[in-house]
């Protein structure tokens, strides 16, 4: 049988306190009693309990009182104030100052329980979302950014700074070097922290769908618009905006996305209105934007816009310092998810992880402890493993299933993927096709598998 809440009555009327006391514990509730504030504050200070029936009417301290120290010092306790008629207003204003309910004497016994269960209830529910929340706080230790290099430090003191401010901010970095974490824990770290992280990769959408993912777009506005739709500007109001690969946005696009930022009005697409809205753009980008602009591909005075706050995240070959850091993190984050017996990198391991050159980064330091987490099989990760897993990134899941085509397609796309580690604008370019393209074929890929 699920537990019943534990109670504590306060009331100065001794014979009702006790008659309650008596009723409430035969019923299997858990009952303490106090005759004043102060005694129920050293109770709830021993221990909490989930529900308070507190007179409005007491001596010394009133109950209002009471209920505000209560409020202030033990917020999971749910208050009902028991009053008399003559108190009825102040049992309205005890409610604006967060009391769960109130009951007027005298109250039917029967009824009293209804309200406690119902406080109750609500109070368990709140306690699991508290839970859940430290729970996520816990694994969000995870998206720590790790590491000791001078570089990578004054990055993170960039980005702390940043987050006090409301300025746009531009990071900077090769593929997998954390770009998006950095941009996750400035909003985490902004006034805006409890508003929406949204994030577009401009990379991802050609020019007219990247237009109406940014400001969206009004019914009948091109042939596919059968629905009004808000776009991202919209929807991340009062919040963050990420846009990511924003060196990949064409210049009609940027033309937009300036006079969004000059103006902090936009229109959707096919839309005659105006809007506003308020945002916070960080983005980023794995190309050299200055050498952009001299080649006339990316606009200075967007450039200016966006590179208020400048953050560049230095590759992992710069910093081999950190790789053991970023090693012993990553197996404690792997762990928490792979059921394996390693969870310890041999020392002639971890050598071999300090001679590699990186392409991919941080990610795929990542990805190549995960693999051998998975694939070695003593208790430390051996040499070897870490071997087996560096030859394998440069063709991962590449071998034809058959003499197809397609298949051989399959397997150049992959294997070029993984040579650009893991970048897919970079992929694309050495493929020859758009990215757009490239993103269809691997949706395609993974929904095969
Ligand atoms: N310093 C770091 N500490 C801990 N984890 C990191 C660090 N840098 C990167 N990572 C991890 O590496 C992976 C890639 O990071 P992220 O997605 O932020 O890279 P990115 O720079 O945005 O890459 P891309 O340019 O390919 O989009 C993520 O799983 C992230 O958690
Ligand atoms: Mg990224």
């Amino acid at each position: 049988m699920p537990r019943k809440a534990n109670i504590l009555v306060v009331d100065d009327e001794k014979k009702l306190c006790h008659y309650l006391k008596k009723e409430l514990l035969r019923k299997g509730y858990e009952v303490q009693d106090a005759g004043e504030g102060k005694e129920a504050m050293d109770l709830l200070a021993r221990q909490c309990a989930d529900v308070v029936l507190l007179d409005i009417a007491l001596p010394g301290e009133s109950g209002v009182e009471v209920l505000e120290r209560i409020r202030k010092e033990h917020p999971l306790a749910k208050v009902i104030m028991l009053t008399g008629n003559a108190t009825v207003e102040t049992a309205l204003e005890s409610m604006k100052l967060g009391a769960y309910d109130y009951l007027t004497k005298p109250y039917d016994l029967a009824e009293l329980c209804l309200v406690i269960d119902r406080a109750f209830s609500e109070s368990l529910l709140r306690r699991e979302n508290e839970v859940l929340h430290r729970r996520f706080s816990r694994e969000s230790q995870f998206d720590l950014f790790v590491g000791e290099d001078p570089g990578v430090q004054e990055a993170l003191r960039m980005a702390e700074k940043a987050a006090g401010a409301s300025s746009s901010v531009l990071i900077s970095g090769e593929t997998g070097t954390g770009k998006e974490i950095i941009a996750r824990m400035i909003h985490r770290k902004s006034a805006r922290r409890d508003e929406s992280f949204l994030a577009l990769n401009c990379a991802a959408f050609q020019d007219n769908l990247l237009e109406s993912e940014l400001f969206g777009h009004e019914r009948g506005a091109f042939t596919d618009a059968s629905r009004q739709k808000p776009g991202l500007v919209e929807l991340a109001d009062r919040g963050s905006l990420f846009l990511d690969e924003i060196g990949d946005m064409s210049p009609g696009i940027q033309a937009k996305v300036l006079r969004f930022l000059d103006s902090g009005e936009f229109r959707r697409v096919g839309g005659t209105r105006n809007m506003k809205t308020d945002i916070r753009v960080l983005s980023a980008t794995h190309r050299d934007l200055p050498k952009a602009i001299q080649e006339r591909k990316f606009r200075d005075d967007l450039y200016f816009r966006l590179n208020v706050v400048a953050i560049r995240l230095p590759p992992l070959r710069e910093r081999r310092g950190d790789i053991p850091l970023l090693a012993e993190h990553f197996l404690k984050k792997c762990s928490a998810s792979i059921v394996t017996r390693s969870r310890s990198l041999s020392p002639d391991a971890l050598d071999a992880l300090k001679d590699y050159p990186w392409p991919g980064n941080v990610r795929e330091l990542e990805n190549i402890i995960e693999r051998a987490m998975i694939l070695s099989e003593g208790e430390a990760i051996r040499r070897e493993d870490i071997a087996s897993c560096l030859q394998g990134t440069a063709s991962a899941g590449a071998r034809p299933k058959d003499n197809s085509l397609a298949e051989a397609e399959r397997c150049h796309i992959l294997k070029v993927l993984a040579a650009e580690g893991g970048n897919k604008s970079r992929a694309a370019r050495s493929l020859g096709v758009d990215v757009k393209t490239l993103y269809n074929k691997l949706r395609d890929y993974e929904a095969d598998t």
